[in-house]
């Protein structure tokens, strides 16, 4: 039994086969065939925080595989408040075949992990957000043929997803350069990680959005405040001022830069509406493809 709580959790040959995979579903999608691989099985999704793709990528997932799925919002699954996540673990474990959770700490996760029976997988904490990483790479793999080679700017917050997209361009060869304010760059924990799981990994960090962008393919970027960070807004508005994903600032990458963001996205603070909803966006074949890769990630933890 496999869990996914992060992307280390995979080996670089895992991820290539999870990738080929997902392009191998979609094309089959496409065709209109739906096999039911996953007749009769159940994921379990716990999500402690809002979410659209999230939730409805793998609802839809296990759906087109046959299968079903239960959801247990911030109302049902306080975990370690009406009962521990231990007991959440072990009774889930009974129901289900797999169970994705998303939570505000990363250690819940690990804990829940450790007591579950089945596999779990990371739906979202404040460390990591593998599936989304997952999807993006076979967006930006779709877009351009290849991930080798190709240069990642993320321009904005070393948040979750930003640290999962990093590890994911490490272990894809991709060069990964975050333009962070002061105080909003990897930590060392971080940072250490990556040099773990990417040891010859390019991962640079730079303050100057305008200068980062140069050497683009993509310019990625996600919300200044996460989920949880509410009571930061404010000083976050203020740090961020200069780092909004603009026409601006396209005008200084390649041409063919393309443009990214997980979504949700807030249009007039880290991005405007010419770049998330320009000609160089692929925010929407990215959102879709968070289908694509989760239906083979499912495949492949549930049929092992
Ligand atoms: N990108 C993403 O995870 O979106 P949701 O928060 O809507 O699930
Ligand atoms: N960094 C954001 C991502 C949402 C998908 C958050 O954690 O709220």
């Amino acid at each position: 039994m496999r869990h996914f709580l992060s992307l280390q959790d995979l080996s670089i040959s895992e991820l290539n086969y999870l990738l080929g995979e997902a392009a191998r579903m979609k094309a089959e999608l496409r065709q209109g065939k739906r096999p039911a691989l996953l007749s009769g099985r159940v994921l379990g999704l716990v999500f402690e925080k809002p979410s659209l793709r999230t939730r409805g990528s793998f609802e839809a997932s296990m759906i087109q595989l046959g299968g079903g799925a239960m959801f247990f919002g911030p109302s049902d699954g306080k975990m370690g408040v009406r009962e521990p996540v231990a007991d959440f673990a072990r009774t889930l474990s009974g129901y289900c075949d797999a169970v994705a959770l998303r939570v505000f700490r990363h250690s819940t996760l690990e804990e829940f992990a450790q007591h579950a029976t089945i596999p779990v997988i990371n739906a979202l904490s404040d460390r990591a957000h593998p599936c989304q990483a997952l999807g993006d790479l076979l967006t930006i793999q779709e877009t351009f043929g290849k991930l080798e080679g190709k240069t990642l700017v993320f321009v904005g917050d070393g948040n979750n997803v930003a640290m999962s997209v990093a590890l994911g361009c490490g272990m894809a060869g991709m060069r990964f350069i975050l333009a962070a304010p002061k105080g909003y760059h990897f930590d060392e924990a971080f940072l250490s990680h990556y040099r773990q799981v990417a040891p010859s990994g390019e991962l640079l960090m730079n303050g100057r959005p305008e200068h980062a962008v140069g050497e683009a393919d993509v310019i990625y970027t996600d919300v200044w405040t996460s989920m949880g960070q509410e009571e930061e807004t404010e000083q976050r508005r203020k740090e961020f001022a200069a780092f909004q994903v603009n026409a601006a600032l396209l005008e200084k990458a390649p041409k063919h830069a393309k443009v990214m963001h997980c979504l949700p996205a807030i249009r007039g603070e880290e991005v405007d509406e010419n770049a998330i909803d320009g000609n160089r966006s692929i925010v929407f074949q990215q959102a879709e493809n968070r289908m694509h890769a989760q239906k083979a990630l499912l495949k492949w933890l549930m049929l092992r």
